[in-house]
C-alpha cells in the first residue's frame, strides 16, 4: 500500500528538489530510446510522476531527435501542482518533443484511446498503486509498446562518513538517507540496494504476464557533492520531509557539521537502475 501523504511531499521544496537532485545519465536515455524505437509503434510517449522534469527534459530532447523533426508528444502526469509548475518552466520553448503536462495522479488519468509507444517513470513507480499500475500502464501502451522504469539510488563511498552520519540519523529518526548505504554494498544486480528493495518491479512484471523482453541495466558514476547541494538533496527526500520541521533542521545542521569536519562535501556513487519491458 502506498503512503499517499509521503508520496506528495516533494512539492513543498520543488525548487530545491530541482536544483539539488542528480540527473539521469545520457546512456540510460539512449538505451530506452533504442529499446523503444519510437516512431515504430504508438504515436507518443507518456511519463508517470514527472516531478520537475529531471527525466522529462533529456527524454523530450531525445524523442525530438529520434522523430527526425516530425511533431511528437510527451504527455507528463504529475499530481503535485507545485512540481508541475517547475516542470512547465523547465520544458517550455525547448527543442524536441512537445511536452503536455497533466496535473493529477496516474491512477486518475486516462489515455482516452491514445496508444503510447513508450511509457516511463523516473523514481516514481514505487509511489503508484501496486494493485492498479500494471493494468493502467498496459492500457496506455500500444501492442509492443515499451515500458521503462528507473531509479537513481546513491551510496556513500567513505565508511567513516557513513558511520558518523548514521549516528546523526539515529538521533533524529531519519530513514532512507543516501549516506545510510555504503556504495560498496550495492553489488552488480540492478534493483538491489538497501533503500527500496521492494520497489524493483521485475518480479511484479513477470507475475503480471502481459509483458515480454524484460531487461535490466545498472549504470554507475562517482560524484562529489558540496555540502549545500547535498543538504538540498536530503531536504528533498521524503524521509526528511516527513520529519517535524525543527527535527529536520537539526538533522541537516548536524549533517553539515559532520561533512565540514570531514573536509566538506561528500563523495558518493550514483547508480541508475533501469528496468525495461514491452507489451506482448
Ligand atoms: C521522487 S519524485 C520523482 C520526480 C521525477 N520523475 C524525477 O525523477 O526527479 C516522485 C514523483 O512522483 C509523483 N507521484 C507521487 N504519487 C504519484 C502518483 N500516484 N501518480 C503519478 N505521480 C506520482 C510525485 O509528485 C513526485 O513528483
Amino acid at each position: 500500500m502506498v503512503d499517499t501523504g509521503r508520496s506528495r511531499v516533494f512539492g513543498e521544496v520543488a525548487e530545491v528538489y530541482d536544483a539539488a537532485r542528480p540527473a539521469y545519465t545520457d546512456a540510460l536515455v539512449a538505451e530506452v530510446l533504442a529499446y523503444a524505437a519510437p516512431g515504430g509503434r504508438g504515436c507518443a510517449a507518456l511519463e508517470i510522476g514527472a516531478g520537475t522534469g529531471k527525466a522529462t527534459v533529456p527524454f523530450a530532447e531525445a524523442l525530438g531527435r529520434a522523430s527526425g523533426g516530425a511533431a511528437t508528444e510527451l504527455v507528463c502526469v504529475e499530481p503535485d501542482a507545485r512540481m508541475a509548475q517547475v516542470l512547465r518552466r523547465n520544458t517550455e520553448n525547448r527543442p524536441g518533443a512537445r511536452v503536455r503536462v497533466h496535473v493529477g495522479a496516474f491512477e486518475d488519468w486516462r489515455p482516452d484511446g491514445r496508444d503510447f509507444g513508450l511509457a516511463f517513470a523516473a523514481t516514481s513507480w514505487h509511489w503508484t498503486d501496486p494493485r492498479r499500475r500494471w493494468d493502467l500502464v498496459h492500457e496506455a501502451l500500444a501492442p509492443g509498446g515499451a515500458l521503462a522504469l528507473f531509479w537513481n539510488p546513491q551510496g556513500v563511498r567513505d565508511p567513516a562518513l557513513h558511520s558518523a552520519l548514521a549516528a546523526v540519523d539515529r538521533r533524529h529518526g531519519v530513514t532512507g538517507a543516501p549516506h545510510g548505504v555504503l556504495a560498496s554494498s550495492f553489488g552488480e544486480v540492478p534493483g538491489h540496494w538497501a533503500g527500496l528493495p521492494a520497489a524493483w518491479p521485475e518480479d511484479e512484471c513477470r507475475r503480471d504476464g502481459r509483458f515480454t523482453d524484460l531487461r535490466a541495466v545498472r549504470y554507475r558514476q562517482d560524484l562529489s557533492y558540496g555540502t549545500d547541494r547535498y543538504l538540498g538533496c536530503l531536504a528533498s527526500l521524503s524521509g526528511y520531509r516527513v520529519l517535524p520541521a525543527a527535527r529536520r533542521a537539526a538533522a541537516l545542521a548536524e549533517t553539515a557539521e559532520v561533512l565540514d569536519a570531514h573536509g566538506g562535501g561528500i563523495p558518493m556513487t550514483l547508480f541508475n537502475d533501469l528496468f525495461l519491458a514491452r507489451t506482448r
